[in-house]
């Protein structure tokens, strides 16, 4: 029997976390992941609009030896691979190959292209890290070509920051700026993420809404006499003990005001409060505006890699 024969690639159930851990922590070498971590990104948070969730699971002998993740979206024409890795003594005799195979035969016919890790309300990462070579190297050699560039920033919890005289300079202004609140702010959740930011970032706001204290800072203003949320900030909605900041953001209308950094001072000092001794702010976006408004500092680089799939 050839080694080719003896490998069984299935959809790996949240069961198979305990065998895809070791795995993953041997070959995610730039990156600290809990099983907890793992099961998030996994198995346990899909998207609300997720039509495909899986990971193929390759085992030898009964013994697995690598993964990859699946994911695609209802009516999105993009499939995405998430995790993926190979255990070392099993490298370079096409097991990442075959994992990408039965991904992509599992993917329906509307999906003509495909991306890396960066998946909007579930990543571990915008990209690639570069420094996972072989990732690179395997990606590339699958037909994948390399696009922008996107960064994390990090930002040092060494202070708390004092929001105090621009809360009482924005009430002054007629804004408030509070903490969310679970029992009675899903409506005006749901209107404003209607109307901006999308779906996505309603799914993440959920998330820290659920969390307690509640992780999501709002800016709100009488609006033709209706009191409508026009800025938000959130931690914590994934990546949660890396300490992730984010979402954020304002409408256009209200952009300007100092929203947007009095609700990521909150989010911070919530973020110190829990213990964190820095932050991360990913896949950045305004990286000026973070490094005025905290001292954030580019960490990480990430590149992006995309495919068009002809079928
Ligand atoms: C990336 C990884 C999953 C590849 O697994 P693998 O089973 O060894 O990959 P394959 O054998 O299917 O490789 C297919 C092709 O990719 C290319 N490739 C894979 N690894 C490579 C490497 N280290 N250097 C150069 N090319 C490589 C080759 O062209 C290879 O074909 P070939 O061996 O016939 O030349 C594995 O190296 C790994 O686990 N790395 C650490 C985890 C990681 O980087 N994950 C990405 C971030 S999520």
């Amino acid at each position: 029997m050839s080694q080719r024969d003896e490998i069984r690639i299935r959809i790996a159930a949240r069961a198979d976390l305990s065998a895809i851990a070791p795995l993953a922590r041997a070959a995610f070498t730039l990156d600290a992941f809990s099983d907890a971590l793992l099961a998030e990104k996994l198995f346990d948070a899909p998207l609300p609009d997720a039509e495909l969730w899986q990971t193929y699971l390759a085992e030898r002998d009964g013994r697995p030896i690598g993964f990859m993740q699946s994911v695609v979206r209802r009516g999105n024409p993009k499939g995405w691979v998430g995790l993926f890795a190979v255990d070392a003594g099993a490298r370079r005799q096409g097991i990442a190959r075959r994992l990408f195979e039965n991904t992509r035969a599992a993917w329906p016919s509307r999906i003509t292209s495909a991306e890396i890790l960066a998946l909007p309300g579930n990543y571990f990462a915008p990209g690639l890290d570069p420094r996972y070579t072989s990732g690179l190297s395997f990606v590339e050699a699958l037909g994948f070509t390399r696009g922008r560039d996107c960064v994390n920033l990090s930002c040092k919890l060494w202070r708390e920051f004092d929001t105090a005289a621009e809360e009482s300079r924005l009430a002054a202004a007629g804004i408030e700026i509070r903490r969310a609140d679970c029992r009675s702010d899903g409506p005006l959740l749901d209107a404003f993420f209607a109307s901006d930011f999308g779906a996505d970032w309603r799914f993440e706001a959920e998330q820290a809404l659920r969390q307690s204290p509640e992780a999501l800072h709002l800016a709100l203003r009488p609006i033709d006499g209706t009191t409508r949320i026009v800025a938000f900030s959130a931690h914590g909605t994934q990546n949660r003990e890396w300490g992730f900041f984010g979402p954020m953001g304002t409408t256009p209308a209200a952009r300007g005001l100092g929203l947007g950094r009095v609700l990521l001072w909150r989010c911070l000092n919530d973020m110190r409060a829990a213990g964190h001794a820095s932050s991360v702010i990913p896949w950045v976006g305004p990286i000026r505006f973070y490094h005025d408004a905290c001292g954030a500092v580019v960490e990480r680089v990430f590149w992006r890699y995309q495919m068009d799939l002809v079928r």
